[in-house]
């Protein structure tokens, strides 16, 4: 697969940013000398990851605010320890998961994803994280479970955000179960081999790297296995303008702006408005999941 790559090391061990500045370099370098041929310039292009400022600073985490700057500015006050994940429904072993141990049993690894917001902004995050998969068989999930339903913590005291009715809070999201379970489906609990920052949904938050970032859900605290679909927070918001699916897709226009270009977040060669691939890019690993769905009509 060209966008991840398994290294069983652990969170301390990963690449810290300055190395990934230096292997940054010598790929444009490698585009530049014509070394990549054409396809590999354009993953040149994806690998280029964005900077931890860009990354921490620019959010929507809306119970601390709308504003891009909110979470970076109050998502301090968000106590993470202890932190405990529910698991419960159609499960062999429900309970509450203490995030220590769900740590100790899960293989970090380092994924570097393209992450497009339904906005139509987009960066490209070098992410830590176990696959959501591997926590799911922890749990055992039962033969009769066919959705994945996920919630995110509710604090009215430590989330500014909360007091404005602008989602029915908490958060909450869904997935179905064979998309919960691909290897690309992650967890992510750190960014360039640091813990995840508060605003970007500390201690551990949902990754699906082929659909609009708003699935991925931060700060989870509760992961059900149910047998139909799970009601998620923009759908019930709007629902002519977020489906259950919101898979990336540049054919489908939001009601009120178009998503078949995006803007990568971040100065430089790459800041400008960029073609938005079907499935965010990841078509080749995951098209076969909606295969004889009518990708318009189930959005
Ligand atoms: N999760 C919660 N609990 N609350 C939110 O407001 N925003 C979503 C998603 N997860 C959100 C959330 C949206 S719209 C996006 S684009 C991403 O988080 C943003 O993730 P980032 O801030 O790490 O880039």
């Amino acid at each position: 697969m060209a966008y991840r790559w398994k290294n069983d090391l652990r969170e301390r061990d990963v690449t810290p940013e300055p190395v990934w500045l230096d292997r940054r370099a010598v790929i444009a370098g490698a585009a530049g000398l014509g070394l990549l041929g054409a396809g590999g310039a354009a993953r040149a292009e994806t690998l280029e990851p964005n900077d931890w400022e860009d990354i921490t600073s620019y959010n929507n985490y809306y119970e601390f605010g709308t504003d891009k700057g909110d979470p970076a500015r109050h998502a301090h006050r968000l106590t993470i320890e202890p932190w405990n994940v529910r698991i419960d429904g159609l499960v062999d072993r429900p309970g509450d998961y203490a995030f220590e141990d769900i740590m100790a049993k899960m293989t970090v690894e380092e994924r570097l994803y393209r992450f497009r917001c339904v906005e139509a902004w987009s960066m490209v995050v070098p992410w830590n994280g176990f696959e959501l998969a591997d926590l799911l068989a922890m749990a055992g999930v039962q033969s009769g479970a066919k959705y994945v339903a996920f919630e995110t913590v509710l604090r009215e005291d430590e989330m500014p955000g909360v007091a404005y009715p602008v989602l029915d809070w908490p958060y909450v999201e869904g997935l179905r179960l064979d998309e919960a379970m691909h290897p690309l489906t992650i967890m992510a609990t750190g960014i360039y081999g640091r813990d995840i920052p508060k605003q970007n949904g500390a201690p551990l938050r949902l990754v699906v790297p082929w659909k609009y970032g708003f699935k991925s859900i931060k700060s989870v605290v509760r992961i059900t296995l149910i047998d139909s679909e799970p009601p998620t927070s923009w759908n019930k918001a709007n629902p002519r303008e977020y489906g259950f699916y919101s898979n990336v897709n540049p054919e489908v226009d939001h009601p009120r702006w178009s998503q078949a270009t995006e803007r990568r977040i971040g100065g430089g060669l790459f800041s400008s408005r960029i073609p938005t691939p079907m499935f965010n890019g990841y078509g080749d690993e995951v098209a076969s999941l909606y295969k004889g769905m009518d990708l318009k009509k189930q959005f």
